[in-house]
């Protein structure tokens, strides 16, 4: 019997650059705006969260919901559309923008007091914004193909006292200072220690390190990435040990492999770190398997949500 292809389906051309969601309407994602009154501009006083769409389902949907859900709670955000709404708006954005392959974001924002009211954090009315949009990479494919090189910077990451790492949030300014450190010095991207001289993490993504058959990756200073959180879940299948805990800043220069992990781009291999070539100047071969074994993962049935119409 022959099967019958699903119509095509028509994409309003003005949603093909992105979808957006904002106070209950959706829109092109070059349309949605955020006022300059509003603290989430005026403060970063926001939370976030990222999940990819791969050939047309959501990676692990519910372990990002999970973990909006946490840094909401942390930075005590409540907006109006509860989890399940936010859920199904995710759903309509990108099925509305056509892409199979896309970059989800969901945004709780401070948002302003209401008038009348005195400037407290408490009289603000928290409002939700969301936006599918093309796939993004923190590394380009060219880059990754010949191995990142990762920047090592002086300047430190703002200590886990002052800001959760674990609530995601968007106060980049130690992550842009370290960038700019690495654009100087001809590199793609950076990685910053903290005071103490222990990796952490870099800007919009967790970092690995290959030592025998050891896999380790920093347990404080970082945000509990979920690329991170899938790289542990599947080391055993490649006979890795996984490890999180310290990683002295000697460890990350001495590796046999460096990787780096985020959902914008999985798992990306390094190939220079400060002034240390490894693997003769390409991506090493566990990092290379690692890569592999992640995509592949994707087809997992319960690590996939595929994206609802309608
Ligand atoms: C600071 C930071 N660390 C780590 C990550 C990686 O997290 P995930 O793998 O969940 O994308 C991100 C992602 O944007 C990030 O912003």
């Amino acid at each position: 019997m022959n099967q019958l292809a699903p119509p095509a389906r028509t994409i309003d051309p003005r949603f093909a650059g992105g979808v957006a969601y904002s106070q209950g309407r959706y829109m092109p994602v070059g349309e949605a705006s955020i006022s300059v009154l509003d603290f989430g501009f005026t403060r970063s006083d926001s939370a976030y969260d990222v999940v990819h769409v791969k050939d047309g389902a959501f990676f692990r949907l519910d372990v990002h919901m999970a973990r909006f859900a946490a840094s909401m709670q942390k930075r005590r955000l409540a907006p109006p559309e509860g989890l399940s709404m936010i859920e199904a708006i995710l759903h309509r954005i990108t099925w509305l923008t056509g892409l199979s392959d896309a970059y989800v974001a969901m945004i709780a924002v401070r948002g302003r007091p209401k008038p009348g009211l005195p400037r407290l954090i408490a009289n603000c009315e928290n409002h939700f914004v969301a936006y599918a949009i093309p796939w993004i990479d923190v590394l380009s494919p060219e880059v990754q193909a010949r191995g990142g090189h990762l920047w090592i910077a002086g300047t430190p990451r703002i200590p886990d006292e002052s800001l959760d790492p674990t609530a995601k949030n968007y106060n980049w300014m130690d992550f842009n200072q370290g960038l700019m450190e690495a654009q100087d010095h001809g590199f793609d991207t950076t990685v910053l220690c903290d005071a103490a001289g222990l990796v952490t993490e870099g800007p919009g993504f967790n970092v690995f390190v290959v030592k025998g058959d050891t896999l380790s990756t920093s347990g404080h200073g970082v945000l509990e990435g979920i690329t991170r959180r899938s790289v542990l879940e599947l080391a055993p299948e490649l006979g890795l040990a996984p490890r999180v805990g310290p990683i002295t800043r000697a460890e990350l220069e001495e590796a046999d492999e460096v990787f780096i992990t985020s959902t914008a781009g999985g798992v990306m291999p390094i190939s220079r770190v400060n002034g240390r070539i490894m693997n003769n100047d390409s991506p090493g071969p566990m990092s290379r398997r690692m890569k592999d074994l992640y995509w592949q993962a994707h087809g997992r049935e319960a690590w996939r949500t595929p994206v609802r119409g309608a």
